[in-house]
């Protein structure tokens, strides 16, 4: 399959060849979008072939009734799934009467590229009908400056014949979603109406018992012409309108469309006002010319480029997985809507769809930080603020005090239904308070603690102090019935990570209550903090077990881990993996394997609690038995790797997280993409090869240079600091942008840094 994309290009990922066996894959890598609404890469006309047809907007969810087995006490009623929702971009062909149909026309010299660099999906291909030959060349593009607004130039040559052209532009709202759990239609026909080169349809989320929003969703389309038309009708039925506009063909001669499509949906405005809006919207965007209104898109995607940019010389694969990455985050998400999150699959699939997951807070919200302005991490903050009540209720459905966040969720309501997950992967409880610690540490903002982040400090700390329990044997505090990151292994007990997240939330509430008891006692007070409920989080925090293993010097996964029987993943026969695709659920539960970094997230996150001895312990302990199979996973091992020297493994690691959706490794991209852990890639280079902490409100470096690279640069947002990192074999540049002169350290030593510093690798202890 790696066949698809080899032809690398630094900016652009390039498909040479039309590929039908693996159509799925393509559709996946060819997705586009805006934050505000995204598709994947299928194509304008008709396609007979097997293609995942998918087209979503951010926001907008549909509660699907939960569908189980074996119904347990305190499984929510529904899963909230993205709706696949209308589709605006088709356009079917007809070519002297022949549809055209990339799976059964006659098709030549296939060639698309995704340009990273300007937001554009492009395509090219000849085909051959009955002897003549056409040539179709299409630009698509998912407006960055106009968020409602998505555009479309078809463009045909006749390449040595005349020919009648038929374009059939339209918007189609009759659509399913493949992850239905009933089958069900999600959307019900509102209005539809079509005119000469304009069309709209007004759709709604169906009624549900949930008591759930209902969206409703308007679109509107309007085409304009290049070349003589000959005929124009229009129709509209439910949940659907078009054109039909037939235009002459001269040989030699370029004709084409443009297609110009507004969405608006009740999450901005009410019903009645959604077409109206559509139209100001489009009525403005049609009064200036194509090139206008791309300039205007490409220039946005620029100026993101300018700050996120991650330059790598010397080996075009990684730096094409880096910029795939960004490209295809920042497409998901770039924080202008507090009320948005970041799904696992962004606007590329359906299965865990655009919901939100600790893999925001955990691999996400520190991308933001370091390359864009600091509300937009707020703004993911704040979306959890927003959501306390849910997760004050979640817990209470579970017999427990506190705040427990969801695994998954649209609107802080719990969605996921598996007992192992919903019930017992409460680690994630942790990742929501680390966040706010993250974001308080790098810019320095103590005032969001103040308003809002006391009020989920607390209500986290509330809920672990309900979920322990006392080994009165041990007189220690343990956490039974849990599932670590590693989802290999469930009902555990005393996972290692979940008992240190925990005893750490504990830590940081009492500080934190402390810190504000003295200036801000009202922000404890609102919170109905005592003396004696801090007293009883210090203890449990001080008393937690956390399992190690003297003999080994290693921390130990979780009780018992030790004696499983154990196999290194390298001498499993290779058609084992995927476990997850190859073995029985049952098998792999029982068995050594590591789905995803889970003592090594917790080393991650609290790396100056740990020597680089003991890092390098437990790494080549642990990493020996993970297969990955998680996309989260090859980050946080490659930021070890890097710390412990094993650059070798770093870059490796890397690799596999850069390139996971353009390699397929997982062999799963068909699904969609695994947008949450490209942030993955990212915090490989700068946390992993540039080893960039603020550990202690300080910035430092201690950069690195896989082999395999001649140099890499990159820049980063740090307080009211911009700076410029280069790295070099054996010379390290590090400019300051903007802001004031600002102390950092590297390699251990401090430095004030004013404009500019270099250091010479070869003068290094
Ligand atoms: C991982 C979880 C993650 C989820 C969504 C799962 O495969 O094990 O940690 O939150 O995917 O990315």
């Amino acid at each position: 399959m790696k066949c698809l994309f080899d032809n690398i290009n630094e900016w652009k990922v390039i498909q040479d060849k039309i590929e039908i066996k693996e159509n799925r894959l393509a559709e996946s890598i060819m997705s586009i979008g805006n934050g505000y609404m995204g598709m994947r890469g299928n194509y304008e006309e008709r396609y007979s072939g097997d293609s995942h047809r998918g087209s979503y907007i951010a926001g907008v969810w549909f509660p699907d009734k939960t569908r189980v087995g074996w119904w347990k006490n305190g499984y929510p009623e529904y899963f909230g799934k993205i709706p696949n929702s209308v589709n605006y971009i088709g356009i079917r062909i007809f070519i002297d009467g022949v549809e055209l149909d990339l799976e059964k026309c006659n098709v030549e010299n296939f060639y698309r590229e995704l340009d990273m660099k300007n937001g554009i999906l492009k395509r090219k291909f000849t085909v051959n009908i009955n002897g003549k030959k056409f040539e179709a060349n299409i630009t698509r593009f998912l407006s960055v400056s106009v968020k409602e607004l998505a555009v479309i130039k078809y463009d045909i040559k006749a390449l040595n014949s005349s020919a009648k052209i038929k374009f059939i532009p339209y918007l189609d709202s009759n659509i399913k979603n493949e992850d239905s759990n009933y089958e069900e239609e999600f959307w019900n026909a509102v209005s539809s109406s079509s005119s000469e080169y304009r069309g709209n349809i007004l759709s709604r989320t169906k009624e549900n018992t949930f008591k759930t929003p209902i969206f409703t969703v308007g679109a509107t389309m309007h085409i304009k012409t290049r070349g003589k038309v000959d005929d124009i009708s229009y129709l509209s039925t439910d949940n659907y309108c078009e054109n039909s506009i037939t235009m002459d063909v001269l040989e030699n001669e370029t004709i084409g469309i443009e297609k110009y499509v507004t969405i608006t949906s009740t999450r901005d405005y009410s019903e009645n006002e959604l077409l109206k809006k559509c139209d100001d919207i489009l009525n403005i965007e049609i009064s200036k010319e194509y090139e206008e209104i791309l300039n205007e898109h490409t220039k946005l995607w620029n100026k993101r480029w300018e700050s996120a940019d991650i330059k790598i010389e010397g080996d075009k694969s990684s730096q094409q997985g880096i910029r795939y990455n960004l490209f295809q985050l920042f497409s998901t998400y770039y924080g202008e809507d507090s009320r948005l999150n970041i799904g696992p699959k962004g606007f590329t699939g359906e299965k865990y769809g655009g919901a939100t997951y600790w893999d925001t807070e955990a691999y996400c919200l520190p991308v933001y930080l370091g390359v864009a302005d600091k509300s937009v991490a707020r703004n993911l903050l704040v979306y959890r603020y927003n959501q306390l009540k849910q997760a004050k209720d979640n817990a209470k459905k579970l017999g427990l005090k506190g705040a427990l966040y969801p695994m998954v969720t649209f609107d802080g309501v719990e969605c996921h239904n598996e007992w192992e997950i919903t019930f017992e992967e409460i680690h994630r409880n942790g990742s929501i308070v680390y966040a706010i610690y993250n974001y308080t540490n790098y810019t320095g903002d103590f005032g969001y603690i103040k308003e809002k982040g006391i009020d989920v400090i607390v209500e986290v700390a509330r809920f672990w102090a309900s979920r322990v329990h006392l080994s009165t044997r041990k007189d220690l505090y343990m956490i039974h019935g849990v599932t670590g990151p590693n989802e290999y292994e469930n009902n555990i007990n005393n996972n290692w990570y979940t008992n240190y997240i925990a005893k750490w939330c504990l830590e940081y509430a009492v500080e934190n209550v402390l810190k504000l008891k003295k200036e801000h006692s009202e922000c404890v007070e609102r919170n109905n903090v005592s003396l004696e409920e801090i007293e009883i989080w210090r203890i449990i925090s001080k008393k937690m077990y956390l399992p190690y293993d003297e003999e080994l010097q290693i921390i130990v996964q979780n009780d018992n881990f030790l004696d499983k029987e154990f196999i290194e993943v390298k001498d499993l026969p290779k058609e084992n993996l995927p476990l997850n695709q190859k073995w029985s659920w049952d098998k792999i539960l029982r068995s050594c394997f590591i789905k995803q970094a889970d003592v090594l997230q917790g080393i991650y996150y609290f790396g100056n609690m740990f020597t680089k001895e003991e890092k390098k312990r437990n790494f080549d302990f642990y990493e020996k038995y993970t297969v990955h199979e998680s996309s989260l996973s090859s980050s946080v091992y490659s930021i070890i790797a890097s710390e412990v020297d094993d650059l070798k493994k770093a870059y490796e690691l890397y690799s596999r997280t850069a390139r996971l959706d353009l390699d397929n490794y997982n062999n799963d991209t068909n699904d969609g993409l695994h947008i949450t852990s490209m942030s993955g890639s990212w915090l490989s280079i700068i946390h992993g090869f540039a080893g960039m902490r603020t550990w202690n409100e300080t910035l430092s470096f201690e950069p690195k240079l896989p082999q395999e690279w001649n140099n890499y640069s990159f820049n980063i947002n740090y307080r009211d600091n911009n700076i410029h990192v280069d790295v070099y074999s054996n010379l390290i540049k590090i400019e300051n942008l903007k802001g004031k002169p600002i102390k950092i350290i590297v390699y251990g030593e401090e430095y004030v840094l004013e404009k500019s510093i270099e250091i010479n690798r070869s003068k290094l202890k």
